[in-house]
C-alpha cells in the first residue's frame, strides 16, 4: 500500500497546483493513475471527442501530415508523457508555450479519459504482429489483387487511391484488415465518388478530385481527369463510396492476412 500512494502522489500533488490546491474530493478518492474509461466504447467516444476537437491539428486519425500542426499521436511513444495519467494532463493542460492549449480545468474527466483510450487504441505496435507472410503479401498486391490498379508503393503503381508507401505506420493491424473488407468505413470526403450522365446517356465515374459552385472533375479509372459544369446538360451524383472494391468475397482469409502483413510492413523508417 504504501508504494502505491507513494506513486501516486505526484499526479495528486501535481492536480492540486493546477487546480490552485482545491482537489476535488473524487480526484483523491479515484486512482489518479489508472483509467477508469476503457471499453471499445469509450475508444468509439474518444475518437468522436477526437474527430471533433483535435483533428484540425491532428489530423482525422491521429497521424498527423502535411496540412496539419500537430504531431502524430499513434506511434505509441510521446514527448510530453509517458503514462496514461501524463496524457491526461496533456490534453486538459496542454503543452506550454505551443498551439497545443488543451482542454482546460473545466473539461470533464470522463471525455479526457476516453481521449487517452482513443490515443491508447491507436498505438500500431501494441496492436500484436501480423500472421500473413509478407512476402506473399507483396506478390499478390502486385499480381492477383491488382492493388497497384489504384495504389502506389514507393513511387509504383496508380493515384486513384492512397499512396500506400508508408501505411503501415499510420494504420494498425486491425484498421488494415477492415480497409481490406470494409473500404467504406471511415471513407474521408476526399475519396468520394462522383458520377456525372451525359445528355445521350454516357457515364463517367470515378474519384470526386474537386468541386465548387460551378464545376466538377472526375478521375476515371483510367486517371484521366475530366471537368464539366454544373450547369450544362451533364447531371451529376456524389455518391459517398470509395472506389475501392472489399476483398471479403475474393480473396480469401490466408490471402488477406498476407496483404495485411505486408501492408503493416510498409513503414517510413524500417
Ligand atoms: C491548435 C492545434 C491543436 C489542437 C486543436 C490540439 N492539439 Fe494537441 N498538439 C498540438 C501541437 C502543436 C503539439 C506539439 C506541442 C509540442 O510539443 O511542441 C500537440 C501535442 C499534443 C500531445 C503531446 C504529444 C507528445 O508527443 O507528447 C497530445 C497527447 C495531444 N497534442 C493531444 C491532443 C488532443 C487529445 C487534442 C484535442 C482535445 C489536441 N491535442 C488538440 C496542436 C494541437
Ligand atoms: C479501384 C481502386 C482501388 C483498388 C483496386 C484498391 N484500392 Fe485500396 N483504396 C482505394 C481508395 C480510393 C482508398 C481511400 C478510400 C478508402 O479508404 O476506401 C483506398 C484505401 C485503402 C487503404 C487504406 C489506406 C489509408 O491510408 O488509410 C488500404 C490499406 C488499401 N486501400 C489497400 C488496398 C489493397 C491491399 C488493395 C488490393 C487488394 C486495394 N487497396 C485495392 C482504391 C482502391
Amino acid at each position: 500500500m504504501r508504494t502505491r500512494l507513494s506513486t501516486r502522489w505526484p499526479a495528486v500533488a501535481l492536480l492540486a497546483t493546477l487546480t490552485g490546491g482545491a482537489v476535488p474530493a473524487m480526484a483523491l478518492a479515484q486512482d489518479a493513475d489508472n483509467n477508469p474509461y476503457t471499453s471499445r466504447i469509450d475508444v468509439r467516444t474518444g475518437r468522436r471527442l477526437f474527430r471533433a476537437q483535435c483533428s484540425t491539428c491532428h489530423g482525422l486519425n491521429a497521424a498527423g501530415g502535411n496540412e496539419s500542426t500537430g504531431p502524430d499521436l499513434t506511434t505509441g511513444r510521446f514527448r510530453h508523457a509517458d503514462s496514461d495519467a501524463g496524457l491526461f494532463r496533456v490534453i486538459r493542460d496542454g503543452v506550454r508555450s505551443t498551439s497545443m492549449l488543451g482542454l482546460g480545468a473545466d473539461a470533464n474527466d470522463q471525455s479526457l479519459w476516453q481521449l487517452v483510450t482513443y490515443l491508447r487504441s491507436l498505438d500500431v505496435t501494441a496492436g500484436g504482429t501480423p500472421s500473413g507472410s509478407s512476402a506473399a503479401g507483396q506478390q499478390l498486391f502486385t499480381g492477383k489483387g491488382d492493388c497497384t490498379r489504384c495504389h502506389m508503393v514507393n513511387g509504383r503503381g496508380q493515384r486513384i487511391g492512397p499512396d500506400l508507401s508508408s501505411v503501415g505506420d499510420r494504420r494498425a493491424l486491425a484498421d488494415l484488415e477492415t480497409d481490406l473488407v470494409d473500404p467504406d468505413a471511415e471513407l474521408l470526403p476526399r475519396w468520394w465518388t462522383m458520377r456525372a450522365v451525359g445528355p445521350g446517356g454516357q457515364v463517367v465515374e470515378g474519384l470526386r478530385m474537386d468541386e465548387d459552385t460551378f464545376t466538377f472533375r472526375i478521375m476515371d479509372a483510367e486517371q484521366n481527369l475530366r471537368a464539366f459544369s454544373k450547369y450544362g446538360d451533364w447531371t451529376y451524383e456524389r455518391i459517398q463510396q470509395s472506389t475501392m472494391p472489399g476483398y471479403a468475397e475474393t480473396l480469401t482469409a490466408d490471402e488477406r492476412n498476407d496483404l495485411v502483413a505486408y501492408l503493416f510492413s510498409l513503414r517510413s523508417e524500417p
